[in-house]
């Protein structure tokens, strides 16, 4: 029962959720959230989630069987049982995983999404002294290098266009120039061999983008506030402008300093800042917690946004995305009421129904809480994965990770298994709202960057893959995010060639 044309696992076969849990069992979301309290509370690192989460996706073989059988799942075992401390929720938890997840694309996604659990302790926090020899440099370098920066005609379509390899003039910064990466993206760093995936420039058919300058940025973004919001695909980018911005800034005049939800990047001479805050659905799910937040029974309050929101007002620029959290199951589970409340009921609803229902939560509140005259809004497409060489027509591949070169053949069109259901709801929302909203249309010219993909080159639960890992592309390679520098910087430089274009 597969929908034409999307031959990857997310094509959805809807029998396999005949048998998936109803709102039929209210404990167990109580429990992982108590269970997460106490782990927080006795021992809040990430050993003791290596053990809850190994299970869940280091079955190679189950599931490269269910690549094979995709459409002839079994259905999942529906679960049980009443852990009472956090011992039993690790085996409940690790039982879960071997009889109900039978599914690919939450296997698939477990891999990735595992990268999810953040890592506070990777995600350096630089709190550097103050140099005040440094405030000489800054005069000094001000009128330097404001060269004259053709822009692009306000209705050129920067997203239809092809990649160009440029080592000319990509990547943008080098690995090491920027010390606010984290070593989920520093792919280099973490021992990938090919540097090609860096090279490769946007090249729009029908203009030019911008090149880029930090100091031209910086001077837009004076006195002002920029904020990813969304998800981990977001970070990524956030990570990427950070390094945008920071090159011409010398030693001490930066911070980077994470509290909760929101991370914020300062330049003090510009006094301006990067910033991103984590809300994966954009409205309130039980998934918020910035660190812990790597849930497998994921709910959502499609009307609940304030909370979230309130920390967005007054921002200058804002990036919002969401995607990949709606990719685990078909369906989403949407609460009866409000977790505050202690709710614990929910509706299993078709994923596009409930991915319309978020964005017109979200649209509403952008509708009544941003001064257009302001503040600038973008809203991201997905950010595509590549999981299946088969997709590019590699029968030697393994999921993305002997790619280094993009996807340059186009004479037939490419399905990588993007979700185009949910970036039509997406296009179609941002375009009916009264403030306007610039649609980042990255998700075609992404779908091509096979190759850009941090793959085994990264983190798992915020500890470097080792070697054996590292040789099991198969369970362990991460295909969902990016090496930087790479992909994301040029979906800033489209942010970029609208921030100066603009004001
Ligand atoms: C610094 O930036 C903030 C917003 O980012 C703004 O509210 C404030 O007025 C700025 N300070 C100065 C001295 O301009
Ligand atoms: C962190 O954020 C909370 C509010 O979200 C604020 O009350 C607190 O002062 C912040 N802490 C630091 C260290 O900035
Ligand atoms: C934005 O500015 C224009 C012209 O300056 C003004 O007419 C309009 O009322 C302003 N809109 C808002 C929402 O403040
Ligand atoms: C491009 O891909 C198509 C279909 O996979 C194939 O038939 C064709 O030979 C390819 N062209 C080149 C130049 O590789
Ligand atoms: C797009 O939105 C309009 C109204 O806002 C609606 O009439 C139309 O059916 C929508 N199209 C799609 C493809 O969702």
């Amino acid at each position: 029962m597969q929908i034409p044309r999307r031959k990857t696992p997310f094509a959805s076969s809807p029998e396999v959720f005949a048998m998936k849990s109803r709102k039929n069992n209210n404990l167990p979301i109580f429990v992982v959230v108590f269970s997460i309290f106490l782990f927080g509370i006795f021992m809040y690192n990430e050993d003791v989630k290596s053990i809850a989460e190994f299970p869940f996706s280091s079955s190679p073989k189950a599931q490269e069987l269910r690549e094979e059988q995709e459409t002839k799942q079994s259905s999942p075992v529906s679960k049980q049982s009443n852990p009472v401390s956090e011992q039993s929720e690790i085996q409940n938890r690790a039982s879960l995983s071997t009889t109900s997840r039978t599914q690919l694309e939450e296997t698939q996604l477990e891999n990735s999404v595992s990268e999810e659990i953040q890592e506070p302790v990777e995600l350096k926090t630089i709190m550097e002294e103050k140099d005040e020899d440094q405030d000489k440099k800054l005069e000094l370098s001000e009128e330097d290098d404001m060269e004259e920066i053709e822009l692009p005609p306000e209705d050129c379509d920067l997203f239809n266009g092809d990649w160009i390899f440029d080592p000319v003039t990509h990547p943008l910064y080098k690995e090491d120039e920027c010390e606010f990466l984290t070593a989920q993206v520093t792919c280099m760093r973490n021992g990938r061999k090919d540097s090609l995936y860096q090279h490769w420039r946007w090249q729009p058919r029908d203009c030019n983008l911008p090149k880029f300058n930090a100091r031209l940025l910086l001077e837009k973004l004076r006195n002002k506030r920029l904020m990813f919001v969304g998800d981990s695909l977001n970070r990524n980018q956030w990570e990427s402008m950070i390094c945008f911005a920071q090159s011409i800034i010398p030693p001490g005049r930066k911070t980077l300093v994470k509290n909760g939800s929101l991370s914020v990047f300062r330049i003090e001479d510009y006094n301006a800042t990067v910033e991103f805050y984590w809300a994966p659905f954009l409205v309130e799910s039980n998934s918020d917690d910035p660190n812990m937040h790597s849930i497998q029974n994921r709910i959502i309050m499609p009307k609940s946004i304030k909370k979230h929101g309130e920390n967005w007002k007054g921002v200058d620029y804002l990036i919002f995305n969401t995607y990949i959290w709606w990719m685990n199951t078909f369906k989403m589970k949407v609460l009866r009421g409000s977790f505050d409340q202690g709710a614990t009921e929910y509706d299993e609803i078709d994923r596009p129904l409930a991915y319309r229902k978020v964005l017109r939560t979200w649209a509403k509140w952008v509708d009544r809480n941003i001064d257009p005259n302001r503040t600038t809004v973008f809203f991201s497409s997905m950010s595509p994965l590549h999981i299946k060489s088969l997709d590019w027509d590699n029968p030697d591949g393994i999921k993305c990770a002997l790619e280094t070169t993009p996807i340059l053949n186009r004479t037939t069109p490419l399905e990588v298994g993007t979700d185009r259901r949910l970036y039509v709801i997406s296009s179609n929302i941002t375009k009916s709202m009264t403030v306007p909203v610039y649609f980042v249309d990255i998700t075609s010219l992404s779908e091509f960057r096979k190759d850009a993909h941090t793959s085994v080159h990264t983190i798992r639960q915020g500890k470097m893959l080792t070697p054996e890992q590292q040789a099991d592309p198969e369970t362990y390679a991460d295909c969902i995010h990016w090496c930087l520098p790479g992909l994301p910087d040029t979906w800033n430089e489209f942010l970029y060639s609208r921030i100066i274009s603009r004001s």
